[in-house]
């Protein structure tokens, strides 16, 4: 499914509410919540509105564990970490106790030790991962045309990225796909050819890494969402648009 808003505030909302609700349902089904988070900038919003809307709801958040699906191998008061972004905008304004906290520990010299103990303690089947997406079509650390894209294992693998920071432990493919829900959430105008590349009827996961998650829930600000024209017009039902003229 795709959702369309108009711009980034409405996307964050929409997302904030999306993961209170079905962080709330995990809670009456399973007795708790197992959320994963996305690094990079456009989920700052929603999770800082999450915290604002949702932080007196302690039989959510009492209930919850919080993971990532990929971090920076940088210490975690960088400005560069996922954890420290995720900190500031919605762990410590939720006042999550420190053993609700599952950070990846990129840091750590070996990387490969801290990837395979991360997998270790991440859950099969986590309620929800939130994903981002990059210019180039990348989601979490999986990079077009890296060979982590072949990895079979479910679990967490060394990645490099592009650009700075480089080395980077990411969620594999097939861990992803283990998942009982995923949102991805893409804004801006820099998204609109890697998005047009992941809804096209054709085309690969070495290219364009986005499309392992093709088919889950997709929120998308109309910036990014403008390449999806032949899309919508192709199948018109998938798309709900927003608010959007
Ligand atoms: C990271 C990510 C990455 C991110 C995309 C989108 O650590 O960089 O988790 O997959 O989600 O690069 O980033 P923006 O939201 O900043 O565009």
């Amino acid at each position: 499914m795709i959702r369309v808003f108009p711009d980034l505030e409405a996307l964050s909302r929409a997302a904030a509410d999306y993961i209170a609700l079905v962080g709330r349902s995990a809670v009456a089904d399973r007795g708790a919540f197992s959320l994963v988070l996305a690094g990079g900038n456009t989920p700052r919003r929603a999770y800082e509105i999450l915290a604002a809307i949702s932080r007196d709801d302690r039989a959510l958040w009492d209930a919850a564990h919080v993971y990532w699906g990929d971090e920076r191998c940088v210490p975690p008061d960088s400005p560069a970490s996922n954890y420290r972004m995720a900190k500031i905008a919605l762990l410590d304004p939720l006042g999550l106790r420190p053993g609700q906290v599952h950070r990846i520990p990129a840091e750590e010299p070996d990387r490969q030790a801290a990837a395979d103990r991360y997998a270790a303690a991440f859950p099969a089947q986590p309620d929800l991962i939130v994903l981002g997406v990059g210019d180039d079509g990348h989601t979490a650390s999986l990079f077009p045309g890296h060979g982590v894209l072949d990895e079979t294992a479910v679990g967490f693998a060394l990645s490099e990225a592009p650009v700075a920071p480089r080395e980077r432990i990411t969620i594999t493919a097939p861990a992803i796909a283990a998942a009982l829900d995923v949102l991805v959430l893409a804004s801006g105008t820099g998204k609109v050819e890697a998005l047009k590349r992941v809804f096209n009827k054709t085309g690969s996961i070495h290219q364009t890494p986005a499309r392992l998650v093709r088919d889950r829930v997709w929120f998308v600000d109309c910036d990014a969402a403008q390449g999806m024209v032949e899309f919508r017009a192709d199948d018109p039902q998938r798309i709900a648009a927003h608010g959007v003229p």
